[in-house]
């Protein structure tokens, strides 16, 4: 199975343009839409750093059950406030138990990123990236590439990738 974060809550905005521009396969892909799920803020209790596992249950299971299985990984999301979404950096930091668990031993599986600015700042898409690296990085994901769209807030995303 490959997965989508999908991290925007237009399901047809400039991320999922962005997303059917650059990845043809988006149809057959399991996209998880982190703006309807319901998943709570990692509250550093700790938990994971000895169980290796989170101790909050909500929807977050079963995007660890899809992050832990997918073979491919796309993270498809806007820019907001030079950083993610808040429904997409819940999800990543929840992930904070494979910083424990140390996810780095498993066969190393693809994921790219995908951004969209509605300005031209690189600031929010920096950020972006060095913390999807680090997620890559214990989760045990290859960094393939990163797609960055800008401007979208004069135009929507149908042009080429500004990256
Ligand atoms: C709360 C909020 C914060 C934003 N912060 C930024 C920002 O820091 N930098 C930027 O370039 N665009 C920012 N934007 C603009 C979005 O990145 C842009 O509108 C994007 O195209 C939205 O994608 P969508 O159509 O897929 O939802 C922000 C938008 C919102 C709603």
């Amino acid at each position: 199975m490959n997965l989508v974060l999908f991290g925007s809550p237009h399901e047809n905005g400039s991320t999922f343009q962005a997303l059917k521009k650059n990845c043809k396969e988006y149809k057959k892909f399991y996209l998880i839409n982190c703006f309807k799920k319901k998943i709570s803020p990692c509250i550093d209790c700790k938990f994971c750093k000895k169980n290796f596992k989170c101790i909050i249950y909500d929807d977050m299971i079963e995007v660890y059950d899809k992050i832990e299985t997918c073979n491919k990984f796309i993270l498809a999301s806007p820019i907001y406030n030079f950083s993610f979404p808040s429904p997409v950096k819940a999800i990543l930091d929840r992930t904070q138990c494979y910083f424990y668990k140390n996810i780095l031993k498993t066969p190393k599986r693809q994921a790219s990123l995908i951004t969209v600015s509605g300005s031209r700042d690189r600031f929010g898409v920096s950020v972006a990236e060095k913390h999807f690296k680090y997620f890559c990085k214990i989760a045990g994901f290859e960094f393939i590439k990163s797609i960055s769209y800008f401007k979208t807030d004069l135009e929507p995303v149908f042009g080429k990738p500004k990256i």
